[in-house]
This record gives C-alpha cells, sequence and structure tokens, in this order.
C-alpha cells in the first residue's frame, strides 16, 4: 500500500480524494491532508482515519510515502516540493508553474533521491501526454509540438465562432460557467500555454527553454468576423502553442503561443469546447494526435490518480536514471503564410497603398477578400501573404498603421501551412 499525503484540497485536490475513497479498490490509501486553515476543508465523505492538518511539517514528519501537491503557484508550492524530495518523499504535482521555472532542478533532485516527481497533471489535464511522450514515444525521436493548451481560450474562440459573439461576452459566459478566472490575463494573453509548452519542450523534445523567453500574443484582438473570413480560406481559429527543434547544429528550439489560422483539416481544429489537443511530429513515426479534456477536477485528478498507480506499480524506489534535457535559446520566428484583417474608412487607392508597403518589405500578396454589406465607415476586409517571417509582417504593419484610413487597428495571424503534417 502506498500512503499519501494530499497537500491542497481545493478543486483538484477533493477530485482526488473523490476518486481515491470512492472507487475501485486501489494500492493507494489516502492518509493526510493539508490546507492552510483545515478546518474549513473538513467534508463528511472522508474516512475518519485521515488525520487534516494546517501544517505542512506534519506531512514532511509523517509515513506518507507520495506528496501530492496541488495549492498551486510558484511559492511555496516549489520550495514545499523540494523539502518532500529532501525528506525521501516521492512527489506527484500539476503545478505547470513549478514545473515549467523549476522542472529540470527538480527532477534531477529526485532522481539523485531515487524517488519519483510525476506531473501528469500540469499539462493538457486529462490527456495522458506526458507519459506518452517519454514511454510510448521513447523510440523516436521528435521534433515539433503543437497544441490547444488552453481549454478557456478554445472554449471562447469555440463560442465567438458558433455564437458570433464578442470576446468579451465569450470571456463572460466563460467566466460564469467557472472556465475562466475572475483576471483572465494568463489564460487569454498566453501566459498558461506558455508555461506547459516549456514543459513539453523539455519532456518531448529533450529541450529546456526559458518559460518566458518563449513569445506570447494575446487571443484578444480576434473577432467574430475573422472566423467568416478564416471559414472562407478553410480554416478556423485557435490559440495554438508550437515548438520545434531549429535545424541548425546548435539544436535551439523555435517557439510561441498565439492565435493562428490552422486548417480545418488539421487536428488542432477539432479541439471543441474547453478541449485540448496536442499533436506531436517524429524523425521517424511521424504524427501523433491527442484530445481530451485538457482542466477541470475531474480530468486532472483522473492524471494525478494515474500517477500515484505508476508509482505503486514500480515501487517508491525510483531509477537513478534520468536524462537532463539541453538547454537551448527560443528563436521566435516561423515561416508561414500570413492573415491580416483590416477595418477601414472606405475610399478609393487603399489597396495600392497596402500594395505598395507589402512590395517595400518584399512580401507577396497571396488573396484578398472582402465579405459583402458592411457600413463604408468601418468596412472589414483580409489580406493573405504568401509565406513569410513574422518579423516581416509586424515591419510592414508599423507602416501600414501609420496610414490614415484605419478605423480599427489591424490584426494578424500566422496561417498554419497546409503542407505541414497535421493540416
Ligand atoms: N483546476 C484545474 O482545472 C486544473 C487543471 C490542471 C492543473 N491544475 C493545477 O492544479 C493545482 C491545483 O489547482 P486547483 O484548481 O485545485 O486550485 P484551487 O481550487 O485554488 O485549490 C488550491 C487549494 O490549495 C490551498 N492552498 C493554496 N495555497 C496554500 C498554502 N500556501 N498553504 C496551504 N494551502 C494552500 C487552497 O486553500 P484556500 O481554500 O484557503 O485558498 C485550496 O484549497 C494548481 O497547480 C493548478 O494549476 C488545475
Amino acid at each position: 500500500m502506498i500512503r499519501i499525503a494530499l497537500v491542497g484540497f481545493g478543486t483538484v485536490g477533493r477530485a482526488v480524494a473523490r476518486i481515491l475513497w470512492e472507487g475501485e479498490e486501489r494500492p493507494l490509501t489516502l492518509a493526510h491532508i493539508c490546507n492552510r486553515r483545515v478546518e474549513r476543508k473538513i467534508v463528511d465523505w472522508a474516512p475518519d482515519a485521515v488525520a487534516w492538518t494546517s501544517d505542512f511539517g506534519d506531512v514532511l514528519r509523517s509515513d506518507a510515502d507520495v506528496v501530492v501537491e496541488l495549492i498551486g503557484g510558484l511559492e511555496p508550492a516549489g520550495d514545499w516540493i523540494r523539502q518532500a524530495l529532501e525528506a525521501g518523499k516521492s512527489v506527484v504535482t500539476a503545478n505547470k508553474q513549478v514545473m515549467a521555472h523549476a522542472g529540470a532542478d527538480l527532477m534531477r533532485m529526485a532522481a539523485e533521491r531515487q524517488r519519483h516527481l510525476l506531473f501528469e497533471g500540469a499539462v493538457a489535464g486529462g490527456i495522458p501526454i506526458i507519459r506518452a511522450v517519454r514511454e510510448g514515444l521513447a523510440g523516436d525521436r521528435l521534433r515539433r509540438v503543437l497544441g490547444v493548451l488552453n481549454g478557456t481560450c478554445n472554449y471562447m474562440l469555440t463560442r465567438m465562432e458558433a455564437g458570433q459573439v464578442s470576446f468579451d461576452d465569450a470571456l463572460r459566459e466563460a467566466q460564469e460557467r467557472g472556465y475562466a478566472e475572475a483576471d483572465p490575463t494568463a489564460d487569454v494573453d498566453g501566459g498558461d500555454a506558455q508555461a506547459k509548452l516549456a514543459i513539453l519542450s523539455a519532456v518531448g523534445l529533450g529541450r529546456k527553454v526559458a518559460a518566458g523567453a518563449i513569445p506570447l500574443r494575446s487571443i484578444r484582438p480576434v473577432e467574430p468576423v475573422d472566423f467568416n473570413y478564416a471559414r472562407r480560406l478553410g480554416c478556423t481559429i485557435r490559440q495554438v502553442s508550437r515548438a520545434e527543434v531549429s535545424p541548425g547544429a546548435r539544436g535551439d528550439v523555435t517557439a510561441s503561443v498565439q492565435p493562428m489560422l490552422v486548417p480545418l483539416t488539421s487536428p488542432l481544429a477539432r479541439a471543441e469546447g474547453s478541449q485540448n489537443v496536442v499533436v506531436v511530429d517524429g524523425s521517424h513515426g511521424g504524427e501523433t494526435a491527442f484530445r481530451g479534456f485538457g482542466a477541470g477536477g475531474d480530468p486532472t485528478a483522473v492524471a494525478i490518480v494515474s500517477d500515484l498507480e505508476a508509482i505503486a506499480r514500480t515501487g517508491v524506489a525510483a531509477p537513478r536514471s534520468w536524462r537532463p534535457p539541453a538547454a537551448a535559446r527560443v528563436e521566435p520566428d516561423f515561416e508561414a503564410p500570413q492573415y491580416l484583417r483590416f477595418v477601414i474608412v472606405d475610399r478609393p487607392g487603399i489597396i495600392a497603398s497596402l500594395a505598395g508597403v507589402f512590395w517595400r518589405h518584399g512580401l507577396n500578396i497571396d488573396s484578398v477578400l472582402q465579405e459583402p454589406d458592411w457600413p463604408k465607415s468601418a468596412l472589414p476586409f483580409v489580406v493573405t501573404l504568401e509565406p513569410c517571417s513574422s518579423r516581416a509582417v509586424q515591419a510592414a504593419l508599423t507602416e501600414i498603421g501609420a496610414l490614415d484610413f484605419h478605423a480599427r487597428a489591424p490584426v494578424w495571424m500566422p496561417i498554419l501551412p497546409r503542407g505541414e503534417r497535421s493540416s
């Protein structure tokens, strides 16, 4: 029997306890629960034998084999994981921030002490992507990870598309349904997905990148009209997290988190509502896609309990073998076709002046799209460009932004190239 101490009895912690207490027989005993001011947390569906405490020191001194850290945030969570490993305990966590920022050091610590540090719940909740890339795809050399890693953004984008509702209305709905926090910054501006992508880069690509170095672009500028144009291009819009080993000898990583047009044929387009999708591309085995619920108490608790089951199968002494990921720099730029949406006060000559700017920046127009029946005072239209770097698009847009016909600031998004696998 593996004895477990649960630290953090919130959404995920309670869901873990329910699975362990209400499900089938398992070789796992939930013996200790720790939470600040724990009196408020005691539930009548807990077995009498459980020890409740507000003092993490009690957990360290206890007979628990595994500490399950579910308090979230960088500190004290990171420090508590370190203390648990030092006390000879294995650790299971769903904490993406700690694993993105200190994961490599903690993994080394765990390996030195022959203890487990498992974190399946930290990336894509209920999708077993960490175990899949570490074990199921260990025989391949992964070159690229593409993902829809934030369920809140995906819920909002699919609502904006299906209901033609604004970003603000989609956010309000997501908050009412419990998919978005009161402060949605980490979700909509990309910080949450950035941490998950840094973990996937380390585990899947074997490249340790500074999470904060992965460039982010928010989904805030996306409007319902963008979905109409995306459809005309055979696409939809997703917040896409992407990391790829660069071809150069140094093996740096090109990475970003941003809204992109993705072809309707891509697995990324099939992430519905709050779902996540992860697509990995291996040098030998090609593309493998995973889809499921990336967040929520129950799906995340399944990942935690699966980690605990894995420890029960192998025993609390973990093998010492651990191959650290190679330190890599982040390069921000992918070449891709680009989608640019303008909202203008219409007058003759606008396309000609845009064409002049694109020409000066060496950018080739692929198509111009304009839906009928919009007012001339705020007329949306779209220009798509042949593959180019986002740096070149941004330089052209700086010049275009100074022109006098804009009713609203232009919006641009890369288009996931159709020729690439996964599209
Ligand atoms: N919820 C999800 O869908 C989801 C999905 C994937 C991963 N995760 C990760 O899972 C972890 C837990 O998330 P959650 O949604 O369960 O969070 P939560 O509902 O906010 O629960 C956190 C619990 O930890 C307690 N806590 C926080 N700081 C503490 C401290 N310093 N000392 C003692 N107790 C403390 C909180 O107590 P109070 O009640 O006093 O605040 C609360 O009971 C996070 O790392 C999160 O990123 C969550």
